[in-house]
């Protein structure tokens, strides 16, 4: 296994990171909070770069009624779909088997039974004359 210098301690600050190439791969190093962890740059689903992603951290809660964020900056989101990765393992906990989106009730209806739009074309009245067709306006 080949090492590679990648910056002096310091060089990264606290809640940054860093993303160089080493031995032709690409590769991130975070910092959180002086501890160092490194992942591959290429998401495992279509390989966009998570050094792009925006970091978070995991939802929870203090108590009944209380939400709140964990973990703040080490969850990171892939730019492309969003998938998360936690910085200190790699691992994902998103299920796209399992994920949906709202949906919502629709149906057919006629065109009386839908609301009225709010704008109305002025109109005029039309009549025939002999074979001439007359507008009033
Ligand atoms: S490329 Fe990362 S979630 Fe799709």
């Amino acid at each position: 296994m080949a090492k590679y210098v990648v910056a002096k301690v310091g060089d990264i600050a606290p809640g940054a990171q860093l993303a160089f190439k080493a031995g032709g791969r690409p590769i991130v190093v975070y910092n959180l909070d002086g501890e160092y962890f490194a992942l591959l740059d290429k998401c495992p689903h279509q390989g966009a770069p998570l050094s792009s992603g925006v970091r978070s951290g995991l939802a929870g809660h203090d108590g009944p009624g209380r939400p709140c964020m964990k973990r703040q900056g080490e969850i990171v989101m892939c730019p492309n779909h969003g998938w998360e990765f936690d910085i200190r393992t790699g691992q994902s906990w998103f299920d796209p088997a399992n994920t949906k989106v709202k949906t919502y009730f629709s149906e057919v209806a006629s065109g009386n039974e839908v609301v009225k739009g709010p704008y109305k074309a002025e109109t005029f009245e039309v009549s025939v004359d002999d074979n001439y067709i007359v507008v009033s306006v």
